[in-house]
């Protein structure tokens, strides 16, 4: 559940709609199984419980209804509070990244959709994820209990600080731009920890990058070029 925060009283509603959702079930499932054959193996992610994590999510859940058919293709959609979620083939490249173990504690940084935190819950022990707006929180805290995913915590909170009562994580994912690293976000990653996070100026190509601590020690290294909304701290 999103924490600092009541949830609005609505369930009745979405949940009729979920169930009316579910009854393309199969036609999801397939077009799933399509989308990481194509999308995703076919541009050389590997690691098979990343696959079956991809396999697995329901991603047409986390999109508007009216959008639940587009949800297994190729591109991000668009989502509340004018932001995205984004492509599968960028939620599994980044999951892969990070080389998360079951044992894992996991910190998302940019809830949106609860999609990626879905992903991320289905190869980690722990996930905490976070979300500068409270409606993307709320959205995404209800919907990850709907599905079982008992693994995830929501919280509302600016991401540029990452969340120290949850630290230290053997990965960081950051699925927002940003021009530097966030001093925060390299702090509160384990020894041998990686940090996977597009870095570059808004609008323009951005890079998708890992950084790997060791002690006190960083590497880095250029995983591809990317585009994603930007990372907006607090004033
Ligand atoms: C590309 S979207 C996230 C996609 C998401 N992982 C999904 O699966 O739907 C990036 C998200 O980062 C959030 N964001 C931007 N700056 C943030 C910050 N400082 N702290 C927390 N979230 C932030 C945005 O509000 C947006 O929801």
């Amino acid at each position: 559940m999103a924490s600092g925060h009541d949830r609005p009283n609505r369930h009745r509603r979405t949940k009729r709609s979920r169930a009316r959702r579910n009854d393309a079930t199969d036609a999801h499932r397939k077009r799933r199984l399509a989308m990481v054959d194509r999308q995703i193996k076919n541009r050389g992610v590997t690691d098979p419980r990343v696959l079956a994590a991809m396999e697995s999510v329901p991603r047409h859940l986390f999109v508007e209804e009216s959008l639940a058919g587009t949800a297994y293709q190729d591109h991000p959609l668009p989502i509340a509070a004018s932001q995205t979620i984004s492509q599968p083939y960028m939620v599994a490249l980044m999951a892969q990244a990070a080389e998360i173990t079951p044992d894992d504690r996991v910190l998302e940084v940019g809830t949106g959709s609860g999609y990626g935190a879905a992903v991320l819950a289905a190869l980690a022990a722990e996930v905490v994820t976070v979300e500068r707006h409270q409606k993307l929180a709320d959205a995404a805290a209800e919907l990850l209990a709907e599905l079982g995913c008992h693994n995830v915590e929501v919280a509302k909170t600016d991401g540029t600080l990452g969340y120290p009562r949850g630290a230290p994580y053997s990965a960081v994912v950051v699925t927002a731009s940003t021009e530097s690293t966030p001093l925060p976000l390299v702090e509160q990653l384990a020894d041998g920890g990686r940090l996977i996070i597009p870095l570059g100026p808004l609008g323009e190509v951005q890079h998708l990058t890992r950084l790997r601590r060791t002690g006190d020690r960083t590497t880095t290294e250029p995983l591809g070029r990317v585009r994603f909304v930007p990372l907006i701290a607090d004033d």
